[in-house]
């Protein structure tokens, strides 16, 4: 069961880390709940996910690819599954920061060996990359990336 501070912890690192980004894509956000504690925090958010059912934020019924016009100055990810390694590939592309959680990876790779690979592909694309951890129960490390 994840923890349900989640959102809030996430919401806060993101604010703190990235000060300047007032426009964030929240990809494979679920419900949208990290939509609204980011905007409890002043940000603009638009939250991407297949989910029908979702909170009343802004919020894009749609798989997130490549091709998303970069309508914002960071994107981030809480357990994205298979929306993961877009997003750090999105982030190099479009020349903005990231932050994921990462959960289940794509392929069936163990947790440690997935991390390892996303932070990896981050630095191969470019990217400045680090990994902290939220005080939470569960897969609670994020990574970071600046272009
Ligand atoms: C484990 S859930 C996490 C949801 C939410 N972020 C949370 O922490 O509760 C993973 C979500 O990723 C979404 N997802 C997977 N690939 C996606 C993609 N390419 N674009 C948008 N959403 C995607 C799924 O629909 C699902 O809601």
């Amino acid at each position: 069961m994840a923890d349900k501070r989640r959102f809030d912890l996430f919401a806060e690192l993101i604010r703190s880390r990235f000060p300047d980004a007032k426009r964030i894509f929240d990809v494979a956000g679920g419900q949208g709940k990290l939509n609204d504690a980011l905007l409890r925090r002043g940000c603009e958010v638009t939250t991407f996910d297949r989910r029908h059912k979702h909170l009343p934020v802004k919020f894009a019924e749609r798989e997130f690819t490549l091709d998303e016009p970069c309508e914002c100055d960071a994107v981030v990810g809480m357990h994205p599954d298979g929306a993961t390694r877009v997003i750090v590939e999105y982030a190099a592309r479009h020349k903005v920061p990231f932050a994921i959680v990462p959960c289940c990876s794509d392929n069936s790779m163990p947790y440690k060996p997935w991390m390892r690979h996303l932070s990896e592909l981050g630095r191969t694309l470019g990217l400045t990359v680090e990994e902290v951890e939220l005080p939470m129960d569960g897969r609670a490390r994020v990574i970071l990336g600046r272009p």
